[in-house]
């Protein structure tokens, strides 16, 4: 989730990309100005959680009413320098099919660090990371954004109580790979089918180690932290999946890939497929 250790800038690096549009990667007033239309023209709830570092975090809510349905919580961009994850959020929310989400009650947290991603910097313009700090871990404090969102606890329990999916990058890469977390002895058919959506356009991480964590199969399994990840685990969502697309790739395949991932996702609420 979040176990990177790069060089000790690794956080205040900027990393930004063109998009297909002729836009920035980073480009925060389009981005708002394309989730805004969305919203609007598909009757999709928009509202804020609150303003971290004078930025306001968005959430959007969609899909069904009615409380009985699977709650499912898409949470990205929680590093600046992972703009895949936020436009694919953005481009799953564009295109996605009515009747997918007429099955769940969709919450989405697309872009929790807006400072760093108008930086193209992994943590936020305080130089804090985002997905730390949330369980109280020795020598972690939470960021402005993780504040925030430790605010809304009942809230984010409630959205994510069937799962959540958040959608990360590792800039350095090559290969696909997830986390997987599970109340189980082995990753189950959402972790696989996640990895089978990622692999459709990299190459899946090889056995060994990831930042630190034993990944098999392209998986890292039940692996725990002090991300918001972990805290959520902990908070009683069913499971959850944190994937991540390489980006050492081109970032228009990054999108499609976490798109897809998200179709996954929800593809697989519980009692619709898995
Ligand atoms: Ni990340």
């Amino acid at each position: 989730m979040d176990q990177k250790k790069h060089i000790d800038d690794a956080g205040a690096k900027s990393w930004t990309w063109a998009l297909p549009d002729g836009h920035a990667s980073e480009d925060w007033i389009r981005y708002r100005e394309r989730l805004e239309a969305v919203a609007t023209r598909r009757g999709f709830e928009l509202a804020t959680l609150g303003t971290a570092l004078g930025e306001p975090l968005l959430m959007l809510c969609c899909g069904a009413a009615d409380p009985a349905v699977p709650r499912l919580l898409v949470v990205s961009g929680f590093h600046g320098e992972e703009p895949a994850g936020p436009w694919g959020v953005l481009e799953f929310l564009e295109a996605a099919d009515t009747g997918l989400l007429s099955g769940v009650r969709l919450t989405a947290l697309p872009l929790v660090n807006v400072t760093g991603f108008r930086a193209g910097t992994r943590f936020n313009c305080r130089g804090e990371n985002p997905n730390r700090g949330y369980l109280g871990l020795p020598g972690e404090t939470p960021s402005h954004e993780g504040q925030l969102l430790l605010a809304h606890r009942e809230l984010l329990q409630a959205a994510a109580r069937d799962g959540l999916l958040t959608c990360h990058e590792d800039v350095l890469m090559s290969h696909a790979y997830l986390y997987s977390c599970e109340r189980a002895t082995a990753p189950g058919a959402l972790a696989h089918a996640l990895l089978a959506a990622n692999a459709a356009f990299f190459p899946v991480h090889p056995d060994g180690i990831v930042d630190g964590c034993d990944i098999t199969g392209g998986i890292v399994f039940n692996h725990h932290d002090g991300s918001f990840e972990s805290w959520m685990m902990q908070q009683g969502a069913a499971r959850i999946a944190c994937v991540e697309t390489p980006g050492q790739h081109p970032i228009e395949r990054r999108i499609a890939a976490q798109r897809a991932m998200i179709e996954t996702f929800l593809n697989f609420a519980p009692g619709t497929g898995d």
